[in-house]
């Protein structure tokens, strides 16, 4: 046996027996963490729904005003308010004439800024022409965060054990499925991401049709 085959022999042997012995570089650099989310953002996300359907939202995120909004503009659909309050409720509404308006009670407050902790890192990966740092967590949202800015670049949903997690995202029961009954994934891709935009509270009144009609409850 040569000394080189020696060593490697050895190396391979101190490896198997003592699966605690790690190569220096896996020690000495932590797996990066996401950067929460900022308090108060705007963003402009452009999402490819499960259902293959295609959205433009604009997202305004307020956590000490303890809301999420969603105002949604579906492929030559109707635009859609979706205001999401940390108290559980969230209001579906139309405006104009003939607005419509769904209560809905989820049990849930919106997402906390850090969310994505305990999130598992993947590495790094090109993601819509951004390299990019990569968590999945709990085996339901993808994130991808931009090395550089460290803005988010894209998170996706998808399929999986924990389901039910919809729910903290508000993905309402009447969106979640395909054709076939089974939920199949929202792609979000992050356009413009504004770290401490805030929305007027006039824009984000419920109208009055919200309040006379019984909220509806949303299974957790
Ligand atoms: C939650 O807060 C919103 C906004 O303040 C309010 O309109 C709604 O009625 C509240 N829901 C509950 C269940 O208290
Ligand atoms: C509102 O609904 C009525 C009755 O369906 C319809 O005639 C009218 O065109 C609608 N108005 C608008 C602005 O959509």
């Amino acid at each position: 046996m040569s000394c080189k085959n020696f060593l490697l022999y050895t190396t391979w042997l101190i490896i198997f027996i003592n699966p605690s012995v790690e190569w220096p570089e896996s020690n000495s650099i932590p797996p990066p963490t996401p950067t929460p989310w900022p308090e108060q953002f705007h963003a402009l996300l452009c999402m490819k729904l499960y259902s293959g359907v295609h959205q433009i939202t604009d997202l305004w995120y307020d956590w000490p005003k303890g809301r999420n909004v969603n105002l949604q503009q579906k492929q030559l659909g109707v635009y859609m308010y979706d205001v999401e309050w940390n108290n559980g409720t969230s209001f579906y509404y139309t405006k104009g004439i003939n607005g419509t308006c769904q209560t809905i009670e989820f049990g849930v407050g919106i997402p906390r800024p850090d969310f994505l902790d305990g999130a598992n890192y993947l590495g790094t990966q090109v993601k819509d022409g951004f390299l990019c740092n990569v968590w999945e967590k709990v085996d339901f949202i993808w994130y991808y965060e931009d090395v550089a800015t460290k803005r988010p670049v894209r998170w996706d949903f998808y399929d999986g054990k924990y389901i039910w997690l919809l729910v903290l995202f508000r993905v309402d029961a009447r969106y979640r499925l395909n054709q076939y009954g089974k939920f199949s994934g929202i792609i979000t891709h992050v356009m413009t991401f504004e770290a401490g935009a805030t929305l007027p509270d006039s824009v984000v009144q419920a109208p009055h049709y919200c309040f006379t009609a019984k909220p509806k409850r949303e299974d957790v």
